[in-house]
């Protein structure tokens, strides 16, 4: 099969990649110039584990290229869409503007029986949308307009992509099915099922499942509040509840609430549909609430652990990015923490893996440094914000020299109280008895 891409980005390259890793001959397009020029010179933008080779592999191969042009979509088989939908400044609704455009960049181009997939996220009807200005736009052909959600993760996008627990196909053009059910033939013949549904209950499913999976990780912060006040272990509580089938054990490690290109902005893209269309959906009305509240009050951690006051205080923060293994910064809880922390007069000292450049737009005045260590240098307290594999094995009678304090806040729960205990640390975790 012949496949274009529209959008390198996370989701786009990464697909783009493993469709080609299948056998098809792919073209990943980028209105990015820069982007399509360093990808053309072997570079790969962003940060994902296993992406650079996969990219590698199949350019060698001859199944993957590049271009910021469109017109190679007059050959493909198939267009994915999977372009940006971040939220529309001032009101929280999708902006489908990229979306949009790319459709109407592709339109002249189009084969006749082109199949048009969107794979960025976008709410209910928006593939109506599209294929109506297709229909205005090129009359002459027949095009079908296919929804398939993306459900990969960041950080594990390539093993997310080839393994997932199921496709979403939402059309019910028979011939439709058939291009789709071949470009993903090696991954049903892997056992992964293809679930056919319409193309709104298809765009439906991708918002539903996100605000579930954003539901059960408020949810399990919630408990860790609660566990802090009653005196429980909220990893213990989280592994009680999951071992049971129907809670399951995934999506219950509580932190210091969800962050990422996803989860915040489609929580609050899906109540705006539900508001459109008259329908209250007070739980994710309350998920959304409740994690923006929460991500602004991980500071106050610190400020209990430095006993109530961070004026003149320096703290190291480690770990940028809303999760590891990502270089993305986007609704990543660590920036209004570092914020706030600066808001109450700390001095911050930060370092991440692969975040650090990502981040600086979104702050300032933080000094960062080249390793953990260097940012614990002179801290009177450090902040564990993401759980950078990294992070879990750190020296402690080291930190313990270079800070001027021994407090470690460990917002992801990656150490345990009685190893900080001996290593001479107060240490304050979520949801769990800490070291005074
Ligand atoms: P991204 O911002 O990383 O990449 C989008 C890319 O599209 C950018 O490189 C941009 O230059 C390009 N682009 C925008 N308009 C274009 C146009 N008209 N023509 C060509 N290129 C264009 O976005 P992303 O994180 O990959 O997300 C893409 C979509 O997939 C979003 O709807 C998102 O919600 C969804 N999604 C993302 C993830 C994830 O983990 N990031 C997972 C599942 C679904
Ligand atoms: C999420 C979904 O997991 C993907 O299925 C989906 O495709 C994607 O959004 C999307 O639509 O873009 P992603 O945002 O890459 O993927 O990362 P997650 O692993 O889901 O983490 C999201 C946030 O939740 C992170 O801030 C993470 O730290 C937090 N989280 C996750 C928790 O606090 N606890 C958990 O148990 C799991």
């Amino acid at each position: 099969m012949r496949v274009s891409m529209i959008g390198a980005g996370y989701v786009g390259l990464v697909s783009g990649a493993c469709f080609a890793d299948f056998g098809h001959h792919v073209t990943c397009i980028d209105k990015n110039d820069g982007r399509i020029a360093a990808l053309n010179k072997g570079e790969i933008p962003i940060y994902e584990p296993g992406l650079a080779d996969l990219v590698e592999a199949n350019v060698r191969g001859g199944r993957l290229e590049f271009a910021a042009e469109v017109a190679s979509v007059a050959k493909a088989d198939a267009v994915f869409i999977a372009v940006g939908t971040p939220s529309r400044r001032g009101d929280g609704y999708a902006d489908l503007s990229f979306v949009y455009e790319a459709v109407g960049e592709i339109a002249p181009f189009l084969a006749v029986g082109a199949v048009i997939v969107t794979k960025s996220t976008v709410p209910v009807g928006t593939g109506d949308e599209i294929e109506r200005i297709l229909r205005e736009r090129r009359p002459d052909v027949d095009l079908q307009v296919v929804s398939n959600p993306e459900f990969l993760r960041e950080g594990a996008a390539i093993q997310d992509f080839k393994h997932p627990d199921r496709i979403v196909v939402g059309t019910n053009d028979a011939r439709a099915r058939t291009v789709l059910a071949e470009i993903y033939r090696p991954l049903y013949l892997n056992a992964a099922p293809i679930l056919y549904v319409s193309r709104r209950t298809a765009e439906l499913i991708k918002y539903a499942s996100n605000a579930f999976l954003a539901t059960k990780i408020t949810f399990i912060n919630e408990i860790a509040d609660l566990c802090e006040q009653v005196g429980a272990d909220v990893q213990d509580v989280a592994r009680g509840m999951g071992l049971d089938n129907r809670i399951g054990g995934k999506f219950l490690h509580p932190g210091p609430g969800f962050g990422g290109s996803c989860f915040p902005k489609d929580t609050t893209a899906l109540l705006k549909t539900a508001q459109d269309h008259g329908i209250a959906l007070r739980i994710v009305e309350a998920v959304s609430a409740v994690n923006d509240q929460r991500k602004r009050a991980m500071a106050r951690k610190v400020v209990a652990a430095l006993d109530g006051s961070l004026r003149g205080k320096t703290i190291a923060v480690l770990g940028l990015a809303f999760k590891p293994n990502t270089d993305d910064t986007r609704d990543s809880p660590a920036i209004p923490l570092i914020t706030a922390l600066q808001d109450l007069g700390a001095r911050v000292r930060a370092y991440d893996p692969a975040a650090m450049e990502q981040a600086k737009p979104a702050l300032s005045a933080v000094n960062y440094c080249g390793s953990a260590y260097a940012a614990a240098d002179g801290a009177d307290a450090l902040v564990i914000a993401t759980e950078w594999e990294q992070f879990r094995a750190l020296d402690l009678a080291r930190l313990k020299s270079v800070m001027a304090q021994p407090v470690i806040v460990d917002l992801r729960n990656i150490y345990r109280a009685d190893e900080m205990q001996r290593a001479g640390f107060r240490y304050g975790a979520i949801g769990r008895a800490g070291v005074d």
